[in-house]
């Protein structure tokens, strides 16, 4: 074994800089930025000895030097006399929700449909920053304006990802928005005129219905059974009236956790045909390809529109999102994007899409499906005995409650007890009257331990019954 075979056994971090153009120096600190990104590097991770990793790489220690200071003076590391080069930990508190939540600082809450909180998120962002810093195709598209589809670079790597995770979108089909929300007023208001109408389940997302409402769209209630929408109903629907454009979330219906089948899908798209009407998939709450059926933009690609967000895989705060849609429509989907914003922001484009780029989240993103999918089975533990339904991989379940169990009284009760809950009110479209039923998202709180806790408040009560209502005259 020679010198720099020896130093190689020694070394616990050994980048691959083979094949890497740009100053020796530049090159280690975007790799080490990757490392740190990917959680190959954890913060407190010790760097190797200067003099060691030189003799391993075959570069002279001063490019070292400048490598650690350059990575020191860019936030990922920090150096301490007689402990050497060290990962930068995050002193940062998990982010802080209450702006949008209901609950109290005391209280658990499970009303929120976000990412489970995990330090590793803000580590990975920071480490994406810094990367974002040296890419001069991101300084570009950050300082230029895009067209309105989006950049093509980013719509590239964007549907790169998607297709390796199953999802065959292509970069011509895809306009970049500023989140799913985003996506589906652009497509409300780009496509549908004041006063036609659209359809949906009849429980179904609020940002929906408030959507429809702000365009003065008709929104029609479509009833439900296990699967969600019924194609019968809707074809009855039809019959009756001109409905534009179906919104429907195929793989789970927030909030009912409802998921299709294969027929159900083909059903609702034998309609859609007959009809002339647009579909509106979203995709927001991302199912893994294990668990994901066939999308409608396979089936029905001519009249498909879907939705892809980076909320629930990265972060909301990102407001990235993109819409795909059949090719005849992207015309109009472009004019009223432009007179929106002009384009999606190219830095938040350029920050997500080199997240998402060469497995840079994915011990995230793995480590976030999995805990979901453990907290699924959690919740399904606890109250598991009641009418309960959700998906493997959701971030909440559906609960509807036993008799004589009212919705409203339920959730004030659990308020009472620190746990902060959804009832169906939000979710119905129309003047229809609300199921006594309650959303329990599974996500919020930053342990298992604390989301048990959540749970089993909720199982004490429904076994409490409710406290009898004094008679009124
Ligand atoms: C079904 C669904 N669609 C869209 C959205 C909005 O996504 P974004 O935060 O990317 O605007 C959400 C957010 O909870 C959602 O649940």
């Amino acid at each position: 074994m020679d010198l720099h075979e020896r130093a190689r056994a020694r070394c616990h971090w050994l980048p691959d800089l083979t094949g890497r153009t740009g100053a020796r120096y530049q090159v280690l600190v975007d790799q080490l930025a990757a490392d740190i990104a990917s959680g190959q590097l954890k913060p407190g991770d010790r760097l190797p000895p200067q003099r060691l990793l030189a003799d391993a790489l075959e570069v002279t220690i001063g490019t070292i030097t400048r490598a650690y200071r350059e990575a020191e003076r860019r936030g990922l590391v920090e150096a301490r006399v007689g402990s050497g080069t060290r990962v930068k930990g995050t002193t940062e508190q998990p982010p802080d929700f209450h702006h949008l939540s209901r609950a109290g600082h005391d209280s658990i809450d499970l009303s929120l449909s976000i990412p489970i909180p995990n330090p590793l998120r803000q580590q990975q962002l920071a480490a994406i920053l810094q990367q974002i810093a040296s890419l001069p195709t991101a300084i570009e598209s950050a300082l230029t304006y895009q067209p309105e589809q989006g950049s093509p670079l980013q719509r590239e790597q964007l549907c790169q990802w998607l297709n390796a995770q199953g999802l065959m979108l292509l970069p011509e089909e895809v306009i970049l928005t500023e989140g799913g929300q985003h996506a589906d007023f652009l497509a409300l208001q780009a496509l549908i005129k004041p006063g036609e109408a659209v359809a949906s389940a009849a429980l179904t997302y609020p940002g929906m219905i408030a959507a429809a409402r702000q365009l003065g769209l008709k929104h029609i209630p479509v009833p439900m059974d296990r699967e969600g929408i019924r194609p019968d109903a809707l074809e009855r629907l039809c019959q009756q009236q001109r409905i534009r454009l179906l919104y429907l979330m195929p793989e789970y219906n927030n909030p009912t956790g409802l998921s299709m089948s294969q027929q159900r899908r083909e059903a609702i798209v034998e309609v859609a045909r007959r009809h002339d009407m647009l579909l509106l998939e979203d995709g927001v709450q991302f199912v893994t390809p294990d668990l994901r059926g066939t999308p409608l933009f396979e089936l029905a690609p001519e009249r498909a529109l879907y939705i892809f967000s980076a909320s629930k895989l990265l972060s909301g705060g990102l407001r990235f999102g993109a819409l795909r849609a059949p090719s005849n429509l992207m015309p109009q989907l472009r004019v009223a994007l432009r007179a929106q914003c002009w384009s999606s922001p190219g830095l938040m484009g350029a920050v997500t899409c080199q997240w998402l780029a060469k497995g840079h989240a994915d011990p995230l993103l793995h480590w976030h499906w999995d805990e979901v999918r453990t907290r699924q089975k959690l919740l399904h533990e606890v109250l598991g005995q009641y009418n309960l339904s959700s998906h493997p991989c959701g971030f909440h379940g559906w609960l509807q409650l036993p008799e004589p169990w009212r919705a409203a009284d339920f959730v004030k009760l659990a308020d009472s007890r620190g746990v902060t809950l959804i009832a169906a009110e939000p979710f119905c479209v129309g003047t229809q009257p609300a199921p006594q039923a309650v959303r329990i998202c599974v996500t919020p709180p930053a342990s298992r331990e604390r989301l048990q806790e959540g749970l089993e408040r909720l199982a004490q009560l429904l076994h409490d019954e409710p406290p009898l209502m004094p008679p009124l005259l």
